[in-house]
């Protein structure tokens, strides 16, 4: 059986536990302009939670506020008992967060492997001291991130490996997506924040990085995930639970069946004129 062929219960190899963040009354204004409002939602511990709303209606804000790149008006973000507001954003990466951006950020002439370790910056002993005086030490951290890399792009996409060496700006759409995804996981995080991975990619694209994304869910434990995406069929595949936003709040929650079924969020979806 292969990953297309099965469904959602028999990737779920670990269960879903309590609240892993705890979102309270979350405000972030951009000068009269109100992203997010007065929001509340949890995450839960080992959950795929689809994040879903129209076009402007907070959710790479959520994101922004939660890794600490934005510091949110007024509300809290509880995370493993901890409030995340105030937090710099290399706290927040070291404490477990990290995610993947709407637009691509690789760096096209640097090689996979200077990519994927770029992400973990934060962690790397990188004084000219330590480069120059303790080459050994230096290669030995080198190689450890050589294997590292190999383990992450082994388990996500075996045949990038033997291409770890060559410049990212020669791979498809989707082996970056599969490098950017490999980069947030590097950390080894605890919760792993995608904000569209299917942007730009065909409808088969999509299927195979879905698939790629809950291999690496069932072999990962404790590894909770909020995707936030427009293809309903992905979001139907793949999450466990949806929390749908507009104007910055949050109008329904539930399974995808729940939400789709929810005349709220069929009327905020009907009320975005195309
Ligand atoms: N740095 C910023 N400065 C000013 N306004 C901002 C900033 N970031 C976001 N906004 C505004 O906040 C609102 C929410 O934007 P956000 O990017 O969170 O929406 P989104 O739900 O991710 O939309 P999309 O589906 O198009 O990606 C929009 O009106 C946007 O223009
Ligand atoms: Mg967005």
């Amino acid at each position: 059986m292969n990953a297309a062929t099965m469904n959602h219960a028999q990737h779920a190899a670990h269960t879903i536990g309590g609240k892993l963040v705890g979102v309270t009354d979350l405000t972030m204004r951009f000068g009269g302009l109100t992203a997010l409002d007065q929001l509340n939602m949890q995450i839960n511990e080992g959950e795929v939670l689809g994040l879903l709303g129209p076009n402007g209606s907070g959710k790479t804000t959520f994101f922004n506020v939660l890794t600490g790149l934005y510091k949110a008006t007024s509300g809290s973000i509880i995370y493993k008992g901890q409030e995340v507001i105030g937090q710099t954003p290399q706290e927040i990466y070291r404490s477990g967060v990290a995610r993947t951006f709407q637009r691509s950020r690789l760096s096209l002439p640097l090689t996979v492997f200077d990519n994927i370790v770029i992400g973990d910056y934060q962690h790397m002993n990188h004084g000219l001291f330590f480069n120059l005086f303790q080459r050994k030490a230096f290669r030995a951290e080198y190689d450890s991130y050589v294997s590292k890399v190999e383990a992450l792009l082994n388990i996500f996409s075996p045949p990038l490996v033997a291409r770890m060496f060559e410049p990212v700006g020669t791979f498809t759409m989707i082996d970056r997506r599969r490098i950017e995804v490999c980069r947030a996981l590097l950390s080894q995080p605890r919760l792993l924040l995608l904000d569209e991975p299917s942007a730009g990619m065909t409808h088969d694209e999509t299927e195979a990085l879905m698939d790629d994304i809950l291999q690496v869910r069932g072999k990962l434990e404790n590894l909770t995930i909020v995707l936030i995406e427009h293809e309903m069929n992905v979001i139907e595949r793949i999450t466990d639970r949806c929390i749908v936003f507009n104007y910055g709040k949050k109008i329904a929650e539930g399974t995808y069946a729940e939400i789709t079924a929810d005349p709220n969020v069929q009327t905020a979806y009907l009320g975005e004129a195309e």
